[in-house]
């Protein structure tokens, strides 16, 4: 193990201010949640549980999907800290209201998307679950308050249930990873301050949608894909896993780019704004990266809906820079 700290144990010594309780209460929640959907994707295929689609089991009974299960547990797991007084779930429709007397201690709202990428589960490929953190003015929560922009999380980060199960947060001043230790059921610190390198090589972007781009996006990848001979002058690499989680933790990790672009089957982009590109563009940008929708920072935009679209590309800053620069000409 690179360092023996548990999460319990970091979030202790590093959490300050004036949401450090809760906070401290809410991530170790997220942290249990994220071991339970863990598990329940490692016994999938062995209970009948598999991808998006509900299915049956040998007996004939039908089985929920893995993202209801998913989101079943992440709610069972946080809401009963005292500190959350609403959530918004990929799953549902509307937000969920806590009642008061159940959040006694603050008034935070937890939004989420329990199994992205879902439809990987059936192939055995990374999924992930992502997260987001803010305050509420209201004690009732009323729609307004969960349209803020994602300039206003305090925390946000994802669990990603890869080859090992890791978590990944921000609570605002950088971004640290932690992975599961099976055996002990605890997260360790593994990934300390994790940095998204300077320059990158590697672009990530499903490019079946390449006839239905905008021309900027068009241009940026045309580029790339000239490598030595084009304007890069360099060769560039490609991966898609088609689950973000997966896609922006490998950014975070060796750097590159990530686009879900607005095109012509869908103008607003494919990803929810404040479930999906909100809490993973607050980790990009903690980790020295940037997130745009090409014409506007992502946590600079105001929400109008709960399950709102929003056109993501984020990653290295400077690739990131050089697509608002296409965007703009
Ligand atoms: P979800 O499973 O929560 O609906 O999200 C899947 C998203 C995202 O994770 C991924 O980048 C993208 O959909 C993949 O889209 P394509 O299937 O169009 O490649
Ligand atoms: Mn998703
Ligand atoms: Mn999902």
């Amino acid at each position: 193990m690179v360092e023996n700290i548990t999460l319990a144990a970091f979030l202790m010594q590093h959490l300050q201010g004036e949401d450090r309780i809760a906070l401290i209460k809410m991530l170790g929640d997220v942290a249990e949640a994220s071991k339970k959907i863990a598990g329940a994707i490692d016994h999938g295929a062995l209970m009948g549980n598999m991808g998006s689609l509900a299915t049956e089991n040998v007996q004939g009974e039908v089985q929920k999907a893995l993202d209801v299960i998913s989101n079943d547990i992440f709610i069972e797991c946080t809401q009963q800290s005292g500190y959350v007084a609403g959530m918004v779930s990929e799953e549902l429709d509307d937000a969920v209201e806590i009642a008061e007397k159940h959040h006694i201690n603050g008034q935070y709202l937890l939004l989420f998307d329990p199994l992205d990428g879902s439809s990987n589960v059936n192939v055995n490929i990374s999924v992930g679950t992502i997260f987001s953190i803010l305050k509420s003015t209201n004690k009732t929560p009323a729609l307004a308050d969960f349209l803020q922009p994602g300039s206003a999380q305090i925390c946000a980060g994802y669990a990603l249930y890869g080859t090992s199960t890791m978590l990944v947060f921000t609570v605002g001043n950088g971004v640290n990873g932690f992975t599961l230790d099976a055996d002990s059921g605890e997260f360790y610190l593994t990934h300390p301050d994790m940095q998204i390198a300077a320059d990158t090589q590697e672009f990530a972007i499903n490019m079946s949608n390449y006839r239905f781009w905008q021309k900027p996006v068009q241009r940026y990848i045309d580029e790339c894909l000239q490598g030595e001979e084009g304007d890069r002058k360099k060769n560039f690499n490609m991966r898609w896993v088609a689950s973000m989680v997966a896609e922006v933790h490998r950014i975070l990790v060796r750097g590159g780019v990530f686009m879900y672009p607005t095109d012509a089957k869908s103008v607003n982009g494919k990803l929810r704004l404040i479930y999906e590109a909100n809490p993973m563009s607050f980790v990009v940008e903690q980790a020295g990266g940037a997130a745009t929708t090409g014409l506007e920072r992502i946590l600079d935009v105001i929400p109008t809906g709960l399950h709102q679209r929003v056109p993501v590309m984020m990653g290295c800053k400077s690739e990131i820079e050089r697509l608002i620069t296409y965007h703009q000409s």
